[in-house]
């Protein structure tokens, strides 16, 4: 028992993991082990002897086991340590002062613009870019003949022979949002809807890919001074002044009656561009009273309801607040261009936090 006791301790204090262990373990004290095979022979003895070698038997057991939990505890102790001196992390030294990404103008400027129509109780409506005709034209009161498809420079997708789905455009406009608005919520209504539209245009202040925000709101008694104090409290709010020069023009569209399109003072002196003065305007947006037409495309009667709508362009009013000079820079994916007219990706605009800064 004796050299049981030696051989076993000292394989025991020798091993190098807990797998070896386990096969020390399983040698000795396991079903089969060493000590159970002398406990067998504990019947062939006297009764005398087995007294003795009974307890004794019991006993080597016990130290084993407990050696073996022993070394098992400082073995798992020393891999801990390991580990820890592995994965040390100095938790003292300084932040990165900058983070990485920043928010791209176009976005931060759809958040302002949220954010402002949002106090004056305008839900946040969606559609999709690319649209079916009927939504994007049509139902817009603008039939198939009409000359402002042409004039719109419209991107028609692709049609297989053979394909008799409606035809899809790439959307002109957010326009569309209005029918489907009206489709989905009914009367009374207020919603905008920032997105993404294309046109096949490109110069300075165009490119074939913009951003408009649709206004639309329907109610029993909504008039055109209702969409002019709407405009002029939301110019106020965005350009964070007191007041702003805008110039309301009659104008056309086949979804509004009367319509109006607004442009805002500006000058472009030395190539830099400056809001509310100079001599020079900049159309911003588009405007008028909901055509009976389009009520009715949205399955609204106009004979119990009327509203405004606008739809403006959010690229051109973010050029004209930041100071940006080419509309195309905006979607260069120039990295120092968005560095330097990017902005802080925590500043959340708020009207009473501030919109910029
Ligand atoms: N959809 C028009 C455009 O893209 C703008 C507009 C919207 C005009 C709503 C009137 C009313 O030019």
């Amino acid at each position: 028992m004796d050299d049981l006791k030696q051989k076993y301790l000292g394989q025991i204090a020798n091993a190098a993991d807990e797998a070896a262990l386990e096969t020390i373990r399983v040698a000795a004290v396991g079903k089969k082990g060493e000590v159970a095979l002398k406990m067998r022979e504990l019947g062939k003895m006297t009764p005398e002897e087995r007294q003795v070698a009974g307890p004794a038997l019991n006993a080597l057991k016990d130290e084993i086991n407990s050696a073996l939990s022993a070394k098992k505890a400082g073995l798992a102790d020393a891999a801990l340590d390991a580990r820890l001196r592995d994965e040390w992390l100095d938790v003292t030294l300084p932040a990165r002062s900058r983070s990485q990404g920043t928010i791209h103008p176009v976005s931060q400027v759809s958040e302002e613009v949220t954010a402002i129509f949002a106090e004056m109780g305008f839900s946040v409506a969606e559609g999709p870019r690319i649209d079916t005709d009927w939504y994007n034209f049509d139902a817009l009161n603008i039939p198939g003949h009409h000359p402002a498809r042409a004039e719109m420079d419209t991107f028609y997708m692709h049609r297989a022979e053979g394909d008799n789905r409606p035809p899809h455009v790439l959307r002109t406009h957010t326009s569309p949002v209005q029918i489907r608005s009206m489709e989905t919520m009914g009367a009374p209504l207020r919603i905008i809807c920032p997105g993404g539209v294309y046109r096949a245009d490109y110069d300075q202040t165009h490119t074939p890919m913009f951003h408009q925000v649709e206004g639309l709101a329907i109610d029993k008694d909504i008039s055109m001074a209702h969409l002019k104090w709407v405009l002029e409290e939301f110019v106020k709010a965005y350009f964070e002044v007191d007041g702003v020069d805008l110039r309301f023009r009659a104008s056309h569209f086949p979804f509004t009656e009367p319509s109006a399109e607004v442009d805002i003072r500006c000058s472009w002196e030395g190539g830099t561009l400056k809001v509310g003065e100079g001599d020079d305007w900049l159309e911003i947006l588009g405007s008028g009273m909901v055509h009976p037409n389009v009520l009715k495309a949205g399955g609204i009667d106009p004979e119990a309801w009327q509203g405004f709508a606008f739809g403006m362009g959010i690229d051109r009013i973010a050029m004209l607040k930041y100071g940006v000079p080419d509309l195309r820079a905006f979607f260069d994916s120039d990295l120092r261009w968005l560095r330097h007219y990017g902005f802080a990706a925590l500043d959340q605009p708020t009207l009473h936090g501030g919109l910029s800064r």
